[in-house]
């Protein structure tokens, strides 16, 4: 399962070239099974709302999380989101993508999803 969040665009599309079923996180959803977390980096290096309310309640079947990112913003802060959310809860990053990112990206997403993520 494949569960993201997405505000312009980018990480919707890069949802759409995994050969999966992508869920986008709203506030109901509960995930009771493995996901790979998709999302976005906002303020400076942060992590979006909606993503720290989620993974509160859905951190458990989290095997590792992909980030959106845009490097202009400048080493520090890029995709930061992602490198929270991984040392926070002791998953993979799996991938740091600038923007939209590459398919050498959608390869590496896609096959840590069929090792690692999917049942
Ligand atoms: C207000 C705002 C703050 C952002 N802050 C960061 C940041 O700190 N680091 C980063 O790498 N990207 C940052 N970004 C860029 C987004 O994470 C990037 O454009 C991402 O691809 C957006 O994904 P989306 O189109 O799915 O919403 C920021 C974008 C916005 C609008």
């Amino acid at each position: 399962m494949i569960v993201y969040t997405s505000r312009t665009g980018n990480v919707r599309y890069i949802a759409s070239k995994l050969t999966a079923d992508p869920i986008e996180i709203s506030k109901e959803l509960m995930v009771n099974k493995p996901y790979l977390l998709i999302t976005y980096t906002d303020g400076l290096g942060d992590i979006p709302a909606k993503v720290i309310r989620f993974l509160e309640q859905n951190a458990k079947f989290c095997k590792g999380v992909v980030v959106s990112g845009n490097s202009n913003f400048g080493h520090t802060v890029f995709g930061g989101a992602g490198e929270k959310i991984a040392a926070t809860y002791h998953i993979p990053l799996v991938r740091k993508l600038d923007l939209r990112g590459y398919q050498a990206d959608y390869e590496a997403i896609q096959k840590f999803y069929e090792t690692r993520v999917k049942e």
